[in-house]
């Protein structure tokens, strides 16, 4: 089975596009946190690193990015370059945002608040973790 569990939520399309998300129909968890991600740059990848304990799901509302993650056992590349397609960024997965296109907007709903000490920001340490 693939590493990429992806988040289909609805469109809605009058004189707009309207997107939603409700917990638990498509966000497994009650969300905590959301944090959004503006202006990066194309030659600047995000990320490097899991959660301890943090479950994330990402949408790419506005742009595309590629998306790099991997479980410790093997890795996985996706594109995101749909609103109404997000991933799931379970704790304890390594994940990466490489080659953001101009104008790319990223919304993350969290389930836990920010706590610096729940990154894994080291490959080795994360492989060790994940006991792989
Ligand atoms: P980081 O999670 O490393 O960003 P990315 O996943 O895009 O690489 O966070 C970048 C900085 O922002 C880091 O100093 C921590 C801070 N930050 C917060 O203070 N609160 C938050 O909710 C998040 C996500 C980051």
């Amino acid at each position: 089975m693939g590493l990429a569990k992806f988040i289909e939520i609805p469109e809605i399309v009058d004189d707009c596009y309207l997107y939603f998300a409700e917990n638990p129909t498509q966000i497994h968890f009650p969300v905590k946190r959301i944090y959004f991600i503006t202006r990066a740059k194309k030659d600047l990848p995000r990320g490097f690193h899991a959660h301890k304990k943090t479950d994330q799901v990402l949408f790419c509302i506005q742009g595309k990015i590629k998306m790099v993650i991997d479980d410790g056992n093997k890795k996985e590349e996706v594109i995101l370059d749909s609103p109404s397609k997000g991933i799931a960024l379970p704790r304890m997965l390594w994940h990466e945002m490489h080659d953001f296109e101009e104008n790319t907007i990223l919304l993350v709903l969290a389930s836990m608040k920010f706590d610096p000490k729940d990154y894994i920001r080291d490959y080795d340490e994360f492989l060790k973790a994940s006991n792989k």
